[in-house]
C-alpha cells in the first residue's frame, strides 16, 4: 500500500503515526506475496494493539482540546478497531489461525475509509475553527 495525498490530514504528528500504519499494512503485504507471513503477522498485530491504544489516545485528546463536534462517534470506530486488532492477537497467542488477507482488506478499508474520510474532518475542523 502506498501513502497518498488524500491521506495528509494536516496535523503532525498524526500524519506521522498514520504513515507508519501505511508501513506496517505494506510490510504485511510484502510477507504475504513472498510467503513469509507467519513471524510477520505477530509482528504486526503487537503493532496494531499498541498503535491503537497510544496514536488513537493522542487523536481524542486532540479532538477533546478543539472541542470536535462528533468525538463521541469517532471515538466508537477507534474503540471498534482495538478490538478487533486485540481480537486477532489474542486468538494468534492461543494457537488459531488468523486469515492475513482478512487482517489487510481490515486496515486497507480503514486507511481509506477512517483516515481519509473521519480522521480528515479533524484538520477541516482545525483549520476552519482557527485552532
Ligand atoms: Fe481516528
Amino acid at each position: 500500500m502506498e501513502w497518498r495525498e488524500v491521506y495528509n490530514v494536516g496535523i503532525e504528528p498524526i500524519d506521522g503515526q498514520h504513515k507508519r500504519l501505511v508501513h506496517t499494512i505494506t510490510r504485511l503485504q510484502t510477507a504475504l506475496a513472498c510467503g513469509d507471513i507467519n513471524q510477520e503477522l505477530a509482528n504486526a498485530l503487537r503493532f496494531l494493539v499498541d498503535y491503537a491504544r497510544e496514536h488513537f489516545a493522542e487523536e481524542e485528546r486532540l479532538m477533546r482540546e478543539i472541542g470536535f463536534d462528533g468525538q463521541e462517534r469517532h471515538r466508537e470506530l477507534h474503540r471498534k478497531f482495538a478490538a478487533q486488532v486485540t481480537l486477532l492477537l489474542v486468538s494468534l497467542r492461543q494457537g488459531k489461525r488468523v486469515d492475513p488477507g482478512a487482517l489487510l482488506d481490515f486496515l486497507t478499508d480503514w486507511v481509506d475509509r477512517h483516515i481519509r474520510c473521519e480522521d480528515k474532518k479533524i484538520g477541516r475542523w482545525m483549520t476552519t475553527k482557527g485552532s
